[in-house]
């Protein structure tokens, strides 16, 4: 068998599917690896790595490959170019892409995808949405404190007291828990809220405050948030405009699956915030979470920098590439036996993160 690792062409796209160290594991299962030249340069994968790892570095990996192994959704041009019966695993995103999952199955792929693996105890290690949301969460801070112009932690300095920067977190999901950490670690003061109760434990643990804005949204199938009902979303918009006008940080990681991102700050309460304060939208490629956010951007409105970034996982390639690579190379061990990919839909994790087989779609779209 022969997985196949082609260059990412999304722009700015800087991740590879698999690291040299996953191809070594395959090749020791005598599973073939193709990488396509130049695929991990900006992941510092580079291709000397990947021959020593056992790989055969190619021009073309879609023409021989029986598995090709991506980060990021084919384009048009490369689903032109995958044949039928090959197997495609990447971050499809099914619930929101018809047109892709269609193509898919009109091609006749037999298409994975990593963000449909259940969260189960069992598939944690193939858990790409995780290790992903690690990343942004993580550089989320990162960009914040970047960007403003005060320090995170309390400085007691013969030029005078220094108060430690208030950082509110709004989700507090995988990435979320890490940007709390985060912020923790470089020792601002860190408030946080998100719907599901139930993290008001991890959120403390963590050293933050959790708020108690008395708006409680339900945890729907697999752990994850429903919308809140309209009342009670209007409601938790004006709760969270004081805390946003006192913080000098906002970082915003609110998602619920396959709709677009709840709207959560609005503009009049980033008018609100003091100059130079700055708001992290990590829910951008969603549509955002803060009403100025422009996904894609980083725009200064009314003093208050607003970063839009859309794919905060590319911009640390490295780890990013590190982490999606191991969850790619369980998922592979998950579904080869022998040298050869052996589907069986009874298991959960291969039917659960299967999209489309044999010209059927097997994940429906959901309504938006
Ligand atoms: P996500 O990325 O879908 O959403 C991020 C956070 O936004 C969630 O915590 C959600 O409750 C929150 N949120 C949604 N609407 C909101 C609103 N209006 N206001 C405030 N917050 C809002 O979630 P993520 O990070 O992917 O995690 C979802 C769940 O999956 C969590 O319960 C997590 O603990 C669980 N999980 C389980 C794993 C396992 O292997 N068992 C692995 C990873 C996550």
């Amino acid at each position: 068998m022969k997985v196949g690792v082609p260059k990412e062409s999304a722009p700015g796209e800087r991740r590879v599917a698999l690291i040299p160290d996953s191809v070594r594991r395959l090749a020791e299962a005598n599973v073939d690896v193709l990488v396509e030249q130049g695929a991990g340069d900006e992941a510092a994968a580079l291709d000397s790595a990947y021959e020593g790892a056992g790989a055969a570095i190619v021009g073309d990996v879609y023409s021989e490959a029986d598995l090709v192994a991506k980060v990021q959704s084919p384009s048009e041009q490369e689903i032109g170019r995958l044949r039928e019966g090959q197997a495609l695993v990447a971050l499809l995103q099914p619930l929101t892409s018809p047109e892709l999952v269609g193509a898919l199955a009109k091609k006749r792929v037999t298409a994975f995808s990593m963000d449909s693996i259940p969260r189960i105890t069992r598939a944690q290690s193939m858990d790409a949405l995780s290790s992903q949301s690690t990343v942004a969460g993580y550089k989320a801070v990162v960009l914040a404190a970047s960007h403003l112009g005060k320090f995170f932690p309390m400085l007691t300095t013969a030029a005078g007291t220094i108060a430690p920067a208030r950082v509110l977190v709004l989700g507090a999901g995988v990435a979320g828990l890490q940007a709390i950490a985060t912020a923790r670690r470089l020792g601002a003061l860190v408030f946080a809220f998100d719907v599901r109760p139930v993290v008001k434990e991890q959120v403390e643990s963590l050293g933050a405050t959790f708020l108690e804005l008395d708006v409680e949204g339900a945890e729907g199938v697999g752990g994850y948030a429903v919308a809140l009902a309209e009342d009670q979303h209007e409601r938790e918009q004006e709760l969270i405009a004081r805390h946003v006008a006192e913080s000098d940080a906002v970082i915003t990681t609110a998602l619920i699956p396959g709709r677009p991102a709840p709207l959560l700050v609005t503009a009049e309460a980033v008018r609100a915030m003091r100059h130079g304060s700055v708001v992290v939208d990590v829910a951008a490629e969603a549509g955002g979470n803060a009403e100025p956010t422009e996904p894609g951007q980083t725009v200064v409105k009314d003093g208050v920098t607003i970063v839009g970034e859309t794919n905060l996982a590319a911009t640390m390639p490295i780890h990013a590439s590190q982490m999606y690579s191991r969850n790619v190379y369980t998922f592979l061990d998950h579904l080869i036996d022998d040298a050869r990919l052996t589907l069986d839909f009874d298991d959960e994790i291969t039917r659960e993160a299967c999209v489309t087989h044999d010209g059927r779609v097997l994940k429906e779209p959901v309504a938006v």
